[in-house]
């Protein structure tokens, strides 16, 4: 993981690095992404729901880099939706590159909050995110190259601090993408998961919680998050926590865990439990 915060070096602006899909792209850290990825080389694919402010992105990238940049209008909440963009996945074969960015969150308690509006999220945040990344990854594989980013959230690993939901999901999307860099590492495929704090964008309007009302030095904004995770993934880092100082406190973390692992399944109860 990562704890620099440089902005990356961009691997000439030129060579042309295929195509990257991404989601959630109309705004905040989507956004910023098309425009870091159109800078490095990549020609665009960007989906979200708002086909104006898809269509003003795609506009200026293309007058400001030369790259071709398409757009995409879907709802990634609705299966139907979901299932267009996995057919652009599965047959467009310059695509290189996948950010699974758009997702939704909530700050309310698990009491307070509409389970039809949890269940959104589910859908959202680990359903489509999980079918696209199928979609994108057996091309990939196929091809022996590519990388898939995974935007998820500190909340991963401290599911107390905002919406329960909002926290599982986020935990899905990292233990999904900590497997699958299990699975693909020796195929060629790169992936990362990033664990955003909070980040100055839209996403706390629709959470209901403004950013405005948060401590400002936890507050980061979406252009230092997205250089961060980029320069994470130029370092070959899996798991990006753009914030932390000391990349060593994730290494523990993750040997804490490693270390439960021998005694994780046995054929006995621990002695603890030991009916007397
Ligand atoms: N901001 C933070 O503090 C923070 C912290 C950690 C993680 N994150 C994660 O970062 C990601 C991006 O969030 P953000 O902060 O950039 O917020 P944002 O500015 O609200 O952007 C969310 C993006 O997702 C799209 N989106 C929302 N619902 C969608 C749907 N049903 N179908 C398709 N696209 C949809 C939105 O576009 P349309 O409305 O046009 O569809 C927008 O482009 C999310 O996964 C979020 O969980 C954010």
């Amino acid at each position: 993981m990562s704890a620099s915060t440089a902005t990356p070096a961009t691997p000439g602006i030129n060579a042309h690095q295929g195509t990257a899909l991404i989601t959630g792209a109309s705004s905040g850290i989507g956004a910023v992404y098309a425009d870091r990825l159109a800078r490095r080389g990549y020609d665009l694919i960007l989906v979200a729901r708002n086909r104006d402010r898809l269509a003003r992105l795609a506009e200026r990238l293309t007058s400001e880099t030369g790259r071709s940049v398409e757009i995409v209008t879907a709802d990634l909440g609705a299966d139907a939706d979901v299932r267009r963009v996995e057919t652009l996945l599965r047959t467009d074969a310059s695509i290189t590159l996948l950010v699974n960015n758009a997702g939704i969150g909530a700050a309310g308690t698990l009491l307070q909050s509409d389970a039809d509006k949890m269940a959104l999220m589910i859908a959202l945040n680990v359903t489509a995110l999980t079918r696209l990344t199928y979609a994108a990854a057996h091309g990939l594989v196929a091809r022996g190259k590519g990388t898939i980013i995974n935007i998820a959230s500190i909340v991963a690993v401290a599911p107390e601090l905002l919406n329960g939901v909002y926290g599982g999901s986020k935990a899905f999307v990292l233990a999904f993408t900590q497997s699958l860099q299990h699975e693909l590492a020796d195929q060629g495929v790169r992936v990362q998961a990033v664990l955003p704090g909070a980040i100055r964008t839209a996403f706390w309007d629709v959470a209901g919680q403004p950013v405005e009302n948060l401590p400002q030095d936890w507050v980061m904004s979406a252009e230092d998050l997205v250089d961060a995770a980029l320069s994470g993934l130029d370092q070959g880092e899996v798991v990006t926590l753009p914030s932390l100082p000391d990349a060593a406190d994730w290494h523990a973390f993750e040997a804490a865990r490693a270390a439960l692992g021998p005694n994780l399944s046995r054929s006995v109860p621990a002695a603890r439990f030991r009916v007397a």
